[in-house]
């Protein structure tokens, strides 16, 4: 059976992309953000995942307000990335992981949650940017098989649901039958808030004991309604709901190899967090 060897959880922000293509990493403004990913790749070298189930939410480029699933399960043979407006630049596609897309699919629905599958799917930087910060060389050693959750319009799942979703997930990764050893990511948050008159708030307070939180109290985040979690880490920091699916995912104990903790970038409180299984 296939083996769940670890999860990541980082933010995205558009402005890494930029910052990427000019080579920031060592700028001021940049380095204490692109120094938290060397532990991160240095573990990754030797724990070589074969496949990364990646967590994110889409932005707008695949999805839109027309036709918009809470859940949605990527099944494609390859996906790509393209411009989104942000003026970064695209990167190149990524193959999927298509034996564990159709099982994954299965065991969700097997297990009561009715997701949308998706043969065709763009990704967004929610997707491509961790993906980048992993593998800077952008020659992707992995597969990936995408999931999406509804965070642009409500209603959005609950946090209780979205760790359960990603227990699900968890199960149907090792009921697989493979010997490919994957990787669960989980993209978004931490707090940030991009419009209205909150725009720029930060909840360092909130975001430091959720992190806590994933290592020894998943549940712990649950206790609060979608509207108390956008009060407490504003309307975007709601992305944090793929930390939880992508913790929910991991079996049993999880222990925390590395962590970081940033703020700002753009708008936004960067947080990075790897777990061994
Ligand atoms: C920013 C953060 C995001 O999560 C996002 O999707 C877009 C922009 C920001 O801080 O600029
Ligand atoms: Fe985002």
């Amino acid at each position: 059976m296939a083996r769940i060897i670890g999860g990541i959880t980082t933010s995205h922000v558009p402005a890494i992309g930029g910052a990427i293509h000019r080579r920031l990493q060592d700028d001021p403004y940049w380095k204490p953000f692109f120094d938290g990913y060397p532990p991160v790749r240095k573990w990754l070298a030797e724990a070589r995942p074969d496949t990364v189930v990646v967590v994110h939410n889409d932005h707008g480029l695949n999805f839109f307000l027309d036709r918009m699933p809470t859940f949605a399960v990527g099944a494609a043979p390859q996906y790509r990335n393209a411009d989104e407006g942000w003026g970064i630049p695209t990167l190149p596609p990524f193959t999927g992981d298509l034996d564990l897309s159709w099982h994954m699919i299965e065991s969700l629905v097997a297990d009561e949650f009715d997701i949308v599958t998706c043969q065709e799917m763009m990704v967004d930087h929610g997707f491509s940017l961790p993906m980048a910060l992993l593998w800077p060389t952008q020659d992707w050693p992995v597969r990936v098989v995408p999931v999406v959750v509804n965070t642009v319009q409500a209603p959005l799942p609950t946090a209780a649901r979205c760790l359960r979703f990603g227990e699900a997930i968890g199960r149907a990764i090792q009921s697989w039958e493979s010997d490919r050893r994957v990787l669960v990511m989980g993209t978004g948050g931490l707090s940030h808030q991009l419009d209205g008159t909150r725009a720029g708030y930060i909840n360092r307070e909130f975001d430091l004991k959720f992190m806590a939180s994933m290592i020894d109290d998943p549940k712990w985040a649950t206790q609060y309604s979608i509207e108390e979690l956008v009060e407490l880490t504003g309307t975007q920091g709601i992305e944090l709901l793929m930390w939880l699916v992508a913790r929910g995912a991991l079996p049993g104990k999880v222990r925390r190899l590395h962590s970081n903790y940033h703020i700002p970038i753009s708008n936004t409180a960067t947080g990075l967090m790897l777990m061994a299984a």
